[in-house]
Order: C-alpha cells, then structure tokens, then sequence
C-alpha cells in the first residue's frame, strides 16, 4: 500500500484498525520482554495508537513514526498532550516529555533519526504492507536496530484468499522467513480471534489466529 492510500483512509477516517483500548497482547506479553522500565522503544507505522501511553505509563520514552500528519496530530489533540514540533529534513518531529512522534515516511528514516533504542513494538505495521513491501520493512527495520535489541511483534495468520488486506495475513513460516537470521525468534501465544472478529467473518473469513512473537536482533 502507498502512502496515498493511508492519507486516504485517514482522511476518510476509515480507521478500522485503530484500538479504543490498549491492546491486549501488548499487555499480557510486553513483561516477557523484561526490559528496564527507561528502556527507549520504537513503535512504527504507530497511527495514533494508546499503546504509546501505556509504553509511556511503564516509564519507557517512546519514538514513534507514522506517515500521516492527521494521525499523528489526531493522536496529540485526542490525548490533550501539546507537542513542541520540529522541521526536519524527514518531515516533522513532535517532542513532548518523555514522547518523540516523527511524522515521516518509515524507509526514509535512519537510525540517527530515530535514535538508539532498546526494544519495538509492532502491532498492525507489518501486516499492513502488502507481501512485496514486507521484506523492505524487515530489511530497513533491522537497519534501525542494533544487535540485541528485542521486540514485541503481533501477526494475523488467515487465508488470504478468502479476503484482501489490508491487514494481511503473515503466516508463521513467513515470520520465520522474513526475520531470519537478523533476529531470533520465540513465538509466545497463538490465539484463535475468528469469534470476536465480526469484520472478518462477514468477508468470509474462515479461520483467523493471532501471533505474538518475542524477537531479538542478533549481533552483528
Ligand atoms: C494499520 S495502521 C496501524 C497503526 C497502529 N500501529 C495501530 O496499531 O493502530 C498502519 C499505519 O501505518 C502508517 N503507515 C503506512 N505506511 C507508512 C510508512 N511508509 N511510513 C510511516 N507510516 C506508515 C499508516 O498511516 C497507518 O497509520
């Protein structure tokens, strides 16, 4: 998906994905990564996600990037936070306290813009790019990352031909694929989401689980 069909589904707010609430994997499995609570953590392709507050209420500062300027001002103005913002060459920086949002395209970041940090959070980035994107994002990702750093990554696996994305199905061999050998990789739960996911049921959906990976960047 090109970054007009994202400004499109934000201008149209067709935001399916966007959770009312923290998400639950985040909540159950984020302590399986035993980090020290001012561990810094990369959340991209973030929307205007809660899971930065909850990141940000465990003590962690976050970086954030999205692409769209609705999102991401959206996601300052619902949460009442005022950001100090800053031109960049990328795009734009959004500072407040403990939170930088960079507003920019995510391949054309480097790991000075984003900065060191120790873990990231995946939650519907990877299964929103179409399978040519993935191994990029995989490939850049790692780039931005330095040996050792873990993350938390949450996958759907469905049939794809009983639907289109996004978001995609990544079935667990192509997490292997993708992440393999840049990353180790431990799988933490599988969860069968059919029953409560009305919106896929209703395109025909036939079966639909939930992954939740713990990955660590191997040394260089
Ligand atoms: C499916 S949404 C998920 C948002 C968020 N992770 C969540 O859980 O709500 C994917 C997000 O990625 C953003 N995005 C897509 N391509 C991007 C890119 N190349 N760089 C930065 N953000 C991008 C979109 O604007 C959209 O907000």
């Amino acid at each position: 998906m090109d970054p007009d069909f994202w400004h499109e589904r934000w201008q149209a707010n067709q935001i399916g994905f966007h959770q009312s609430e923290t998400n639950r994997h985040l909540l159950r499995h984020w302590p399986q990564l035993d980090l020290a609570a001012d561990s810094r953590i990369l959340v991209p392709l973030c929307g205007k996600s809660l899971d930065i507050l909850w990141l940000l209420e465990q003590g962690h500062p976050v970086v954030g990037i999205e692409i769209s300027r609705l999102a991401v001002e959206a996601f300052f103005a619902e949460n009442r936070l005022t950001p100090e913002v800053y031109e960049e060459p990328f795009g734009r920086r959004y500072v407040v306290d403990q939170l930088e949002v960079l507003c920019a395209d995510f391949f054309s970041l480097t790991a000075e813009d984003t900065g060191k940090v120790a873990a990231f959070y995946d939650r519907a980035a990877l299964i929103a790019l179409t399978p040519s994107q993935r191994p990029g994002y995989v490939e850049h990702l790692t780039r931005l990352l330095d040996g050792g750093t873990t993350g938390l990554l949450i996958t759907l696996d469905y049939n794809q031909s009983e639907m289109s994305g996004p978001p995609f199905s990544v079935p667990r061999e192509e997490v292997y694929h993708l992440f393999e050998p840049a990353f180790s990789i431990e799988q933490l739960f599988e969860f069968d989401a059919l029953e409560e996911n009305q919106r896929f049921r209703e395109k025909g959906v036939t079966t639909l689980s939930e992954h939740a990976w713990h990955l660590r960047r191997s040394q260089a």
